[in-house]
């Protein structure tokens, strides 16, 4: 990280700015098969990654690398529909610089989502869960290389990374919709390639509930730039070894699509309430 790095982020947030009408209070990252959330924006305007100075250039087809910009539930958001993954090539810097860029357009609270594997053997595909710390096995960080200090803390505190306020609140609304919602501990690790059954062993030993290739850099930059943090996990498979069945792409986008209506009603819900 550089000085440089707040000089591009002030280019993508000005072009951004000249495109939109609204004031993003809260930031929203759709993980995979959860992209639907965007489209209840209302008065949307979109802004392809493509278009905005610094965004990494995305080589994956098929996969949405979108910016939305409107208002959920009456709130002013800019939601990511698709986000940059460490395993498609990226650096983590890049990985991490939409958040940043969030930040600079004034967002003060992001929701992060993703699609996860259940490593507790109780629990299903199809289970939501709000994530209350995490396990950063990518043995990477996106804050590794010089500080500026504008942008944050040379060391930032971790110990609340996802704001006990907002935990609260997502049970809160879940007990109010009847759903249930899990709570734990997300595992971060780089993938691509899934966890074999003995890795899944060890994560449940270290700690850990769900299991996934995301969240954790967001997450991390968020913290170092004072954004508050509620993550959601959606449950797409039960990790490897726990069933006999293999593990597939398919069947994690399957399964986010079948409960997405429940996460929508959740998640709009949550947003309408951070005013
Ligand atoms: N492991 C890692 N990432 C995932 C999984 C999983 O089982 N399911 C969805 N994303």
């Amino acid at each position: 990280m550089s000085i440089e790095l707040a000089k591009q982020m002030e280019e993508a947030r000005s072009y951004i700015a000249s495109k939109i009408q609204i004031a993003p209070k809260v930031g929203l990252i759709l993980g995979s098969g959860l992209g639907v959330l965007a489209d209840e924006v209302e008065d949307a305007v979109e802004i392809p990654y493509s278009e905005i100075p610094h965004f990494p250039v995305s080589t994956v087809e098929g996969h949405a690398s979108t910016f939305v910009f409107g208002k959920l539930s009456g709130t002013p958001v800019a939601v990511m529909k698709g986000r940059f993954h460490y395993y498609e090539g990226y650096t983590l810097s890049q990985v991490t610089f939409p958040v940043r860029v969030m930040k600079a357009l004034g967002i003060e609270t992001i929701v992060v989502t993703n699609a996860a594997g259940g490593i507790v053997p109780e629990w299903e595909a199809g289970d939501l869960m709000v994530i209350r710390d995490h396990l950063n096995l990518m043995f990477r960080n996106p804050l590794i290389g010089p500080n500026d200090d504008r942008l944050g803390p040379r060391f930032p505190d971790m110990s609340n990374a996802y704001a006990p306020e907002l935990r609260t609140l997502a049970h809160e609304v879940a007990r109010e919709q009847g759903l249930e919602l899990r709570e734990g501990v997300y595992v971060g690790l780089t993938g691509p390639s899934y966890e074999t059954p003995a890795e899944i062993r060890m994560l449940r030993l270290l700690g850990g509930d769900a299991v996934g290739m995301s969240t954790v850099p967001e997450v991390i930059v968020a913290n170092h730039m004072g954004i508050r943090v509620l993550g959601i996990s959606c449950i797409a498979n039960k990790a490897a070894g726990i069933l006999d069945t293999p593990l597939s792409h398919d069947e994690v986008i399957e399964i986010t699509k079948r409960i997405r209506s429940q996460f929508v009603a959740l998640v709009r819900e949550i947003v309408s309430r951070l005013k």
